[in-house]
């Protein structure tokens, strides 16, 4: 068995990766670690102890003793996805952000470099190659220009992660993939939050022109394209994922709306945010060629399941959106 540490286990992105690698990598055993920050959720990975092959540990990436404990049992591979990681929130307030995105990343490569590892994965963004104007592509090549304190601190991670391979030989790959949507996304993100916000009869804040480009993909895509990077990755490279489904904001906005039978008048227009990067557009050549990846998803149909989802778990957005699961999480772990 392969132990892999999934940090950020409880969020987003990280509950569906460990969903989807104990569905496709029958020799790996996970545990997910998580500090269940208001966007952490112990319900995102409800029922998958029961594989035997999955645990959780509640910790923060910062906690330099925590993270060493883990590396207790020996370790194949470590994927971050632990992070603060909403635009807005950097706006109001940048320091959670430089202690976790970047102190974080530097306990986790400090510990993995210490108790040795096959293979780190550090899970970055796009938004760390700043804004596009209406031509062209982000390349592994193109410089990082991060626009907002949340790229700029996954930047300044990206770069760490970079620093470990050079200067301590630590096998570790970065990804920079594009904006994702799917099942168990906070709602704070456009996609959730307009989705929920139509379910309980409200508006939808489009924010400034609402001509801001996205390139979205499917979670599950994402998940998939991750674990060929740590099963296949090569130490020191950096892979772009991305979904080659590029809209903007309104178009996104009138996908949803017809979605749910919703007209133009549930759109409220709203001021700009500062420093709106204008348009995010992924070239994923290289994971194509190198690893044999591509996104399968098509975006209809990944819309539609979204919906979906969001509709048939409603429990769960309300609980969410109310701050019910950390009462849950009490009951169930008996505190912080
Ligand atoms: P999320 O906000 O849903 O989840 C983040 C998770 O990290 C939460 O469970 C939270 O509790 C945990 N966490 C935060 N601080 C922690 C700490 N100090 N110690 C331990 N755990 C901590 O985010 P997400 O959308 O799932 O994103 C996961 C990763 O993927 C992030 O690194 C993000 O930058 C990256 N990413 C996200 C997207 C996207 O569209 N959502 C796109 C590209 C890259
Ligand atoms: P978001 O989901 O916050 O992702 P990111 O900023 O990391 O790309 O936002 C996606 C796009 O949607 C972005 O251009 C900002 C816009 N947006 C709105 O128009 N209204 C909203 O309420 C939110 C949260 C985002």
């Amino acid at each position: 068995m392969k132990r892999v540490i999934v940090t950020g286990a409880a969020g987003f992105i990280g509950s569906n990766f460990v969903r989807r690698a104990l569905e496709t990598q029958p020799d790996w055993h996970l545990v997910g670690y998580d500090a269940l920050t208001y966007a952490g959720n112990v319900q995102n990975l409800a029922g998958l102890e029961q594989t035997g092959r999955f645990e959780f540990v509640h910790g923060d990436i910062c906690d330099a003793p925590a993270v060493a404990a883990l590396f207790a049992a020996p370790v194949w591979g470590l994927i971050n996805f632990a992070a603060e990681t909403h635009v807005d929130r950097s706006i109001h307030g940048a320091a959670a952000f430089v202690q976790t995105n970047i102190g974080g990343t530097q306990v986790l490569l400090d510990e993995a470099r210490k108790h040795g590892l096959e293979k780190y994965v550090q899970v970055s963004t796009d938004e760390v190659y700043g804004s596009l104007g209406p031509e062209g592509r982000f390349t592994e090549q193109s410089p990082l220009a991060p626009n907002s304190p949340y790229s700029a601190s996954k930047a300044g991670a990206d770069l760490l992660v970079r620093s470990y391979w050079r200067t301590h030989d630590l096998p570790a790959v970065v990804t920079r993939c594009s904006n994702n949507y799917g099942p168990y996304q906070f709602p704070e993100k456009v996609i959730p939050l307009f989705i929920t916000n139509l379910l309980e009869g409200k508006q939808v804040p489009l924010y400034g022109d609402g001509l801001n480009v996205r390139d979205w993909i499917h979670v599950r895509d994402h998940c998939d394209a991750l674990i060929s990077v740590l099963a296949r990755g090569t130490p020191g490279e950096v892979y772009n994922i991305g979904g080659d489904c590029e809209l903007t904001n309104v178009a996104l906005t009138h996908a949803i709306l017809r979605e749910l039978g919703k007209d133009e008048s549930m759109i409220r227009r709203v001021k700009d945010r500062p420093a709106h990067d204008r348009r995010y557009a992924i070239c994923a050549d290289k994971i194509a060629t190198q690893l044999g990846w591509s996104p399968r998803v098509d975006f209809a149909t990944g819309l539609a399941e979204t919906v979906r989802w969001y509709v048939e778990n409603e429990a769960w957005w309300r609980a969410v959106k109310s701050g019910e699961y950390q009462k849950y999480y009490e009951l169930q772990y008996g505190g912080r």
